[in-house]
């Protein structure tokens, strides 16, 4: 194990910027150089398409300020708990998802099984991935369709200029009909990600989260004023924020735990393994809620960003992911100097999908270089490989295999596609137990069994 340098919660590494001696071949872990890389490169982790895809599309579903006031108390009763423990392994043990879980497990005598939640972790991240770069190739898609639009429509005007609404409303599925584009963006989403993964920690995963971040909150708070100004502000207030309990279902608190667990990207060993890079004097409690604070506000001002634009533009407030890729970009065409929003919105975007997808393959990643003893530039190649591999596949289960359901025969994910399956299964079976597993984890078999325990200093110092 690495001992503290000290300084700011930096962990001593070798190898800075030098992906290949990254490995654990060296003997000493990579690592992030600074308590805020870390904090910047976690929340870089958790938001993400989650936050500004998702949540609005689940708000908009489930009947707005109900839905956004449970899923703040998921945030605060579960989400935080489970964030803080799952980095705390991480931390403890230095060491890939399962090996920190092994670990931790050993030294407090419980069983050896338990490796196995993370495990499940690892297989979730690394099912999210293939369809998360898929939907970040359709990002660099609407990229390309803004930065062409720029030319063609000028910067005052409206976006998509001479475009019908109905010519507007079928680029999306007219893109989700074709496979061939979608894989080619795909690959393309998973080129750029794998890049900064094969250069390391320090040298490349933390580069990312360093220059985007910040870039991503200007864009976001840019945009939210903008379109305060021109757009329905107030409105987009009430609807969000006013709470109406009788729609409060279960499955509106359902949809909200899930949508709390996805966003702080917990139950796929993501945090164990971005904690295991933390130096020892990092203050674990309170950079989780730093964490937990920033993710949930990007959630938040999304909402504020996306529905006064959409609700100005007299279009509905309703519907998953047509949301982004359908209201949005036709409700950029009737906003002055439209074009450019559009752009800066996707290119934010792209930057939030990026940081998350980059945690993403991290996970398998880690985990693979130390199961087999590899380097890291050619193992995270391998997992990108396996990842667009999947991916294709997933995005031919939009069209040309749609009749293909691969689970079908389970209830849960009946008349579902391989793209839907992954989600389904992550987002419902994978995440939800391997969070609890994680709380019960920490909580209850390694909190109070030897002496030094992890609570309490000694090994890990958290509080
Ligand atoms: N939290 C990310 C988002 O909101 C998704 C994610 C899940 C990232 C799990 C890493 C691990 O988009």
């Amino acid at each position: 194990m690495v001992a503290m340098s000290g300084a700011d919660g930096a962990k001593p590494r070798d190898g800075q910027g030098d992906g290949q001696r990254d490995g654990q071949r060296d003997g000493q872990r990579d690592g992030w150089s600074s308590r805020s890389a870390f904090i910047l490169a976690a929340i870089g982790s958790a938001v993400g398409l989650g936050n500004l895809v998702r949540f609005p599309a689940e708000a908009g579903a489930n009947g707005g300020g109900a839905f956004v006031l449970f899923y703040i108390f998921c945030i605060l009763l579960i989400g935080l708990p489970v964030l803080l423990s799952e980095t705390l392994i991480g931390r403890h043990g230095q060491s890939s998802a399962t090996e920190s879980v092994r670990r931790m497990a050993a030294e407090s005598k419980a069983s050896k099984y338990w490796e196995g939640l993370a495990g499940l972790g690892v297989a979730a991240a690394f099912m999210i991935l293939a369809f998360y770069c898929v939907i970040g190739g359709w990002v660099l898609y609407y990229v390309g369709l803004f930065v062409g639009d720029l030319f063609n429509s000028g910067v005052t005007g409206g976006a998509l200029q001479g475009m019908t609404a109905d010519g507007i409303k079928a680029i999306f599925p007219v893109l989700l009909e074709n496979g061939l584009l979608m894989t080619g963006l795909d690959l393309l989403f998973v080129a750029i990600t794998v890049y900064f993964v094969a250069r390391g920690v320090s040298g490349g995963i933390e580069i990312v989260a360093v220059w985007l971040m910040p870039a991503f909150f200007a864009l976001l708070l840019g945009i939210t004023i903008y379109g305060a100004f021109g757009g329905a502000f107030t409105e987009t207030l009430t609807y969000l924020f006013t709470v109406d309990f009788s729609k409060l279902t279960g499955g509106v608190m359902l949809a909200a735990v899930g949508q709390a667990f996805f966003s702080l990207s917990l139950g796929v060993a993501g945090m164990i393994t971005y904690g295991s890079y933390v130096g020892r004097d990092v203050n674990l409690a309170g950079t989780s809620a730093i964490i937990a604070f920033a993710d949930t506000s990007v959630a938040l001002i999304a909402g504020l960003c996306i529905f006064p634009i959409v609700l100005a533009a007299g279009l509905s407030s309703e519907g998953g992911l047509g949301l982004m890729f359908d209201t949005l970009p036709h409700a950029f065409q009737s906003m002055p100097a439209g074009s450019v929003i559009g752009l800066a919105f996707f290119v934010m975007v792209g930057f939030a999908a990026l940081t998350s997808s980059v945690a993403l393959m991290e996970v398998p990643t880690s985990w693979a270089m130390e199961k087999f003893k590899t380097r890291r530039a050619p193992t995270a190649i391998a997992v990108a490989a396996l990842a667009a591999a999947l991916g294709a596949a997933s995005a031919y289960s939009l069209n040309t295999l749609s009749g293909f359901h691969p689970l079908g025969f389970i209830p849960l994910f009946e008349g579902q596609g391989i793209f839907d399956t992954l989600d389904a299964v992550t987002a419902k079976l994978f995440m939800p137990i391997g969070a609890i597993l994680t709380a019960v984890f920490v909580g209850w078999i390694a909190a109070c069994t030897n002496s030094g325990c992890f609570w309490c200093g000694g090994c890990a110092r958290w509080y």
